[in-house]
Order: structure tokens, then C-alpha cells, then sequence
């Protein structure tokens, strides 16, 4: 990765009764500036304090530009709503990967290595008996990923560039494999191999769907509802997964033991659990009329209650993801006949009446991917509890190009903060039969 970060200035930091410093600031090609505090604590003692890492740039990307003002998202400085509309999933992966826009033959290499390598080892079947047969699907693809290290040895090394590039094909081609394995144990169909005639999101769909009584055929329309929907998850910069990633492949950990991090991070509600929770809010509303009983609770501080599906650390504006999992959602309702489902005229209808709500606006609360991803995926037969797998299936990618950017980078060290301390101080051991 070559370093692109230039020096602009420096902030001079004045602390009362203390030291003066003078810190470096330095300018990405977009996006605000950045000071660099690495000298601080060596110069004044002190750490800076972040929870949630809100004010604070963990690295240096060239791969996804978030502007949260604008609701503005760039895959390698294309907009998400153009490699939404012309683009397909296979394409954004090796755009996110190599950080340009393939030519046939790089595609057409890219495209077969891939479909070559979504096989899993036979042996690796077995692996799935494990897991109760009603587990979470999000429980038996978190353990399934880790366990590539166990079939794939010769695919760890993170110092060999060969074993890199095998590792990130592996994972990215495997995971669809894996994922629909997991739904096809969880309701007790047998597994469907993939079949390496059909795109990557075909293959997926008949992997899920198909059973081997009768001929699967692809619908066009949910094919390409699916790649759209794996192109919109796919990177995000630095949000909690990825950032995961980036702090288990900092200790130098195997490619498969980091996605795994990802993996087990994304299943949280908060994050890429919010699909799942969304539509699990949208049946507990019930109604229309009960809207405003639900939105009088999101507002409430001490109700815990949110609306799932709403609000972004970075989006302070419409989500651009979101907006086009609207559309596509309307496509799929189409196309499956489901135009008039009730669920989708509650969600129309809570989020018209969120984006008038004064609460809403002074927070700059809008909808996320996560608000219409959950009645779309609902739509093409997924159940609820798969919504996180194909979020975790999509972001697979961004996972892999943000730890394959990390490992390359001259400046990364194993990311290890620090803490403010406010337990106790120095004390002795008090013997038993003195307490
Ligand atoms: C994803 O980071 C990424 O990029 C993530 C993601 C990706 O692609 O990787 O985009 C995917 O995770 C999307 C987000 C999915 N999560 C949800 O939809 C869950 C519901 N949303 C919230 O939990 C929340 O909005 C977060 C977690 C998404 C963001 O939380 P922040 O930035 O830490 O903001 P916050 O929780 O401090 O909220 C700020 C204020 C609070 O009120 P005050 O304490 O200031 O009075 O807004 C309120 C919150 O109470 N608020 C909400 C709300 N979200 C925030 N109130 C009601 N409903 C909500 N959904």
C-alpha cells in the first residue's frame, strides 16, 4: 500500500499546568483532516480519550470514502447508486481488491478463479453435524469460518503475497457455499453444490433454494435483486466489523481466523444484526395505527427501545444504500407478487412519519441499509434469521480488501489502545481471616 497522506500543518496543544505540543496535521484527497497524535503520550504523558472511536481515524484507506453530511458513499471513488444500477457484485469485488474497474480478461480471470474455488472440502460437511440443527445461522457460519483455518492450511502464511491472494479468493468464493449450507441445516434439506454455469449470486440463490426432487429455476429479477443487495453491503470503511478485521489481522492472525472476528462482530443488533431486529420491530408494530406508540418510545431516554433499521454513526443524512434497498425492494414485492404486503405499508408508512418527527430531524435520524434490506430478503424467502448472514456473505469482500490494505501497509503495528484508569489505586493483599 503506498502511504498518500501529506502533511499540511500542525495544532498546537496547550495543556493547562502542563506541556505545549505541537502535533502534525495531515490531509487525505478527501474528507476531513487528520492530526496525528503518536508523539503525544511520549511528549505529554497523556492518552487521548475516544470511547467509540467518534473523533478518532484509526489508519489510512484508499478503498470506501464515506461523506455522512451528504450521504455520500464511494467504492474506490465510484458511487455506490452507479455500480448499484451498472455494475454487478463480482465486478465491485475486484474493484474493491485491486482498486480499479477490471478489463474483460482481469474480470474474466477474477470471475473464474472465484467460481473455481466455491467447492468446499468434503470433509468439512461433517463440520456442520455439529451444530444443533435449530442453531442460529449466524452461530454455525461464525464457527464455520473459523474452521477454514482447519481445512486450508496452505493458505495462512500472511507473509506470502501467493497465500494472501489464495486465501482472500477462498473466502470470498466459500462464503456463499457456507452460508447456504447453514440455512439448508437449519431446515433440514440436504446440501446443494454449487454449480459453476451461474453467477455468483445465481449460484447463491439455487444453493439456498434448490432441492434435488426438481429443476431450480433462476429468476432474473431476484438474481439481480441479490447481486445488487451484495453490492450495497459490500465495504463500508472503518465501521465495527471491519475495524475488527483490521485488529485481528494486526496481531498477524490467519485471514479466516479475522473474517471470523468480522463475522461475530457484524451478528451484533446495533450493527449488521439490525436487518434481523428491523423486521422483527416492523411485526411487533403490528399496525399502522400503533406507529406513533413505537415512535413515542424510540423517543422516550428511558425506554431502551430504538427503531432498528434507523440512525447511523456516520450517515447524518439519507443512507445512499438506503434509497436504492427502497427501490429494490419495491422490485422484488413486484416480482413476488407481494405489492400489497403489510409489513412494507408499515415501513412506508414509519418512515414517513419518523422523517417529520422533530425528534428525528434535530438528531438526523434516517434509515440505514438495514430499514428495507429485512422485508426485501423476507420477500425472496430468506428467513429472519439469515438477514445477517447475507449482510456478513456481502461484506466478506470489504473484510478481505480492508485486511489485505492493513497487512500491506508499511506503517501498521499491532493496534493495542490504552485506558483512562479509575479502579484502585495501589493496595495490599488482605489475608482471609483479616477481611
Ligand atoms: C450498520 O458503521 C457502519 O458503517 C455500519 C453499517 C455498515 O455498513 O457497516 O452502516 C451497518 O450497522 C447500520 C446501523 C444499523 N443499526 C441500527 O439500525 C440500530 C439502530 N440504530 C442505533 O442503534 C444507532 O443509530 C447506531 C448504533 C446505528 C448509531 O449509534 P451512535 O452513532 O453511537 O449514536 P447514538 O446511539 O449515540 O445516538 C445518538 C442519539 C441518542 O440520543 P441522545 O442520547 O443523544 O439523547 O440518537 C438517538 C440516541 O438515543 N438514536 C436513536 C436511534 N439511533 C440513535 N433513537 C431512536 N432510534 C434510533 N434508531
Amino acid at each position: 500500500m503506498e502511504i498518500k497522506i501529506k502533511k499540511t500543518g500542525s495544532a498546537h496543544l496547550n495543556i493547562e499546568g502542563g506541556a505545549t505540543v505541537d502535533l502534525p496535521v495531515y490531509a487525505g484527497s478527501v474528507g476531513p483532516d487528520v492530526i496525528d497524535i503518536g508523539t503525544l503520550y511520549k511528549n505529554t504523558g497523556m492518552f487521548t480519550f475516544d470511547p467509540g472511536f467518534t473523533s478518532t481515524a484509526s489508519c489510512e484507506s484508499q478503498i470506501t470514502y464515506i461523506d455522512g453530511m451528504e450521504g455520500t458513499l464511494l467504492y474506490r471513488g465510484y458511487p455506490i447508486d452507479q455500480l448499484a444500477k451498472q455494475s454487478n457484485f463480482l465486478e465491485v469485488s475486484y474493484l474493491l481488491l485491486h482498486g480499479d474497474l477490471p478489463d474483460k480478461e482481469a474480470l474474466a480471470d477474477f470471475s473464474k478463479s472465484i467460481t473455481y474455488h466455491t467447492m468446499l472440502h468434503s470433509q468439512f460437511d461433517t463440520f456442520f453435524n455439529g451444530f444443533r440443527r435449530d442453531a442460529h445461522p449466524m452461530a454455525i457460519v461464525c464457527g464455520a469460518v473459523g474452521a477454514l483455518s482447519a481445512f486450508y492450511h496452505d493458505s495462512t502464511d500472511v507473509s506470502d503475497p501467493q497465500q494472501r491472494k489464495v486465501a482472500s479468493h477462498r473466502m470470498i468464493a466459500k462464503m456463499p457455499t457456507i452460508a447456504a449450507r447453514a440455512y439448508k441445516y437449519s431446515i433440514g434439506q440436504p446440501f446443494i453444490d454449487p454449480q459453476n454455469d451461474l453467477s455468483y449470486s445465481e449460484n447463491f440463490l439455487r444453493m439456498c433454494f434448490a432441492v434435488p426432487a426438481e429443476k431450480y429455476e433462476i429468476d432474473p429479477v431476484l438474481a439481480k435483486a441479490m447481486d445488487r443487495i451484495f453490492t450495497l453491503h459490500a465495504d463500508h470503511e472503518q465501521n465495527a466489523s471491519t475495524s475488527t478485521v483490521r485488529l485481528a489481522g494486526s496481531s498477524g492472525a490467519n485471514p479466516f481466523a479475522c473474517i471470523a472476528a468480522g463475522v461475530a462482530c457484524l451478528w451484533g443488533p446495533a450493527h449488521g444484526g439490525a436487518n434481523e431486529a428491523a423486521l422483527r420491530m416492523l411485526y411487533e408494530i403490528g399496525s399502522v395505527d400503533r406507529i406513533p406508540e413505537f415512535i413515542k418510545r424510540a423517543k422516550d431516554r428511558n425506554d431502551p427501545f430504538r427503531l432498528m433499521g434507523f440512525g447511523h454513526r456516520v450517515y447524518k443524512n439519507y443512507d445512499p444504500r438506503a434509497k436504492i434497498m427502497q427501490r429494490t425492494c419495491h422490485d422484488v414485492l413486484d416480482v413476488t407478487g407481494q405489492r400489497d404486503d403489510p409489513i412494507f405499508k408499515i415501513a412506508l408508512e414509519l418512515e414517513k412519519i419518523a422523517l417529520n418527527d422533530e425528534y428525528f430531524i434535530e438528531k438526523k435520524l434516517y434509515p440505514n441499509i438495514d430499514f428495507y434490506s429485512g422485508i426485501t430478503l423476507r420477500a425472496m424467502g430468506f428467513p429472519a434469521d439469515m438477514f445477517t448472514v447475507l449482510f456478513a456473505l456481502a461484506r466478506t469482500v470489504g473484510w478481505i480488501a480492508q485486511w489485505l490494505e492493513m497487512v500491506s501497509d508499511p506503517s501498521q503495528k499491532i493496534g493495542r489502545p490504552r485506558q483512562v484508569y479509575t479502579g484502585h489505586p495501589f493496595r495490599d493483599y488482605v489475608p482471609l481471616n483479616k477481611r
